[in-house]
Formats: C-alpha cells, structure tokens, sequence
C-alpha cells in the first residue's frame, strides 16, 4: 500500500468534507461539525496547512494545521486537528503518516510548538504531552497536549483559532 502526503488542492475539498463526516460520525467525542470546520478555517484562509493522503489517486485521509496563538504574544504557535482517516481504513497508520508529516513542515517553519485536545494514547507517540497549566480556559485539561518545538518549556497558555469556537 503506497501512501502519497501531499498538500490539498480545490478538487480535493468535497473528499476532505465527506471523509472528517463519516470518520468522526462514531465517535462519541466528536462534535459533529468537525468537517465544516475545515471549510470554515479555508473559507477564512486560516488553514495554516491542510496535508491529504492518497492511495492510488484516490483521497483517504486529511490533516488540518492552524495557528495557536500564546496568551503572552509570543508567536510561532500551531493548533493541529481535526484529522480523519476513511474509516475502513484506519489503523493502518495513514492517519501517523499524516501527522508526521505536517508536524516536519511546523519543523521546517521553525514553529515554536504544536497544541492539540485529543486521546493521550494516541498523540504521546509523536511526543504530544499533557501541559495543564497551559490549557485555555473551556478546554478540557485532561486532553489538551503540546508538542514542544522551538520553546522547550512553554509557560504561557496557547489558545485555540477562535473560529473553533464558531467566532472569526
Ligand atoms: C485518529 C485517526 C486519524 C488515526 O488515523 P489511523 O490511520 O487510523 O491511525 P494510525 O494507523 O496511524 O494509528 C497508529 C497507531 O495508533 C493506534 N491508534 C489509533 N487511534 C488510537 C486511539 N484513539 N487511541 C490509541 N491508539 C490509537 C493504532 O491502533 C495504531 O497502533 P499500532 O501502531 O500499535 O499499530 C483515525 O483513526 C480517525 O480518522 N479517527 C476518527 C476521527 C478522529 O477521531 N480523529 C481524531 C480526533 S482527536
């Protein structure tokens, strides 16, 4: 199975749309308008990177990178999610690949660091972390993690594109 990471394109868009629907669909955590928030955040050019996956020319996985932006104006900060992967496809590491592959662009920027809410389990492989004190406030603690980049020890708390919250 060869996968190809590759930036999105505008023909790729109503893939993207339909693949975070039917992937997130399941999941009890999922707030159901994960894949109108990927248009949102392109509608509003804040999709900072927004990386596909393909398998034989065919659209089976995206991940979405956006700013983050730290309480003390400190820059350099992304936000990393949603990402989905075609569900009969998962756990076939598309969705790693993926990952990997948007935080070595955030290395390449020189970013200062990658936050994210997701499963611990899952994100502790790319050396996401659980950073409490760091958390915005109305975010759950428990599943806000960084990724320190640039700045090992951030200390400031780096709040989310206010179009998460459905704001501009
Ligand atoms: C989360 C998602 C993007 C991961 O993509 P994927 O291609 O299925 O995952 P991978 O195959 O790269 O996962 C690699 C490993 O993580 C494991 N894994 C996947 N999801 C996991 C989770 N939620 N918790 C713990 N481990 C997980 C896999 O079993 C696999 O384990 P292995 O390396 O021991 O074989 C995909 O499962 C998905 O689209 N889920 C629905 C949408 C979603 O929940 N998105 C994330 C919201 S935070």
């Amino acid at each position: 199975m060869t996968i190809v990471i590759r930036p999105e394109t505008p023909a790729d868009q109503a893939a993207i749309h339909d693949i975070t629907k039917r992937a997130f669909a399941p999941m009890e955590y999922a707030d159901g308008d994960e894949q109108d928030l990927i248009d949102r955040f392109r509608d509003a050019g804040a999709l900072a990177i927004s990386l596909v996956a393909e398998l034989d020319g065919i659209v089976v996985g995206q991940v979405t990178f956006t700013k983050a932006f730290a309480a003390d104006g400190s820059s350099g900060y992304y936000a990393l999610g949603p990402v989905a992967v075609e569900p009969e496809l998962q756990g076939q590491h598309i969705g790693s690949k993926l990952i990997e592959a948007g935080l070595a662009m955030l290395r390449e920027r020189d970013a200062a660091g990658c936050v994210l809410t997701g499963d611990p389990a899952y994100y502790s492989r790319f050396g996401f972390r659980a950073f409490p004190d760091l958390c915005p406030e109305g975010e759950p603690a428990e599943y806000f993690q960084l990724l320190p980049l640039r700045v090992p020890e951030p200390d400031s708390v780096i709040a989310f594109h206010p179009l998460f919250h459905g704001a501009a």
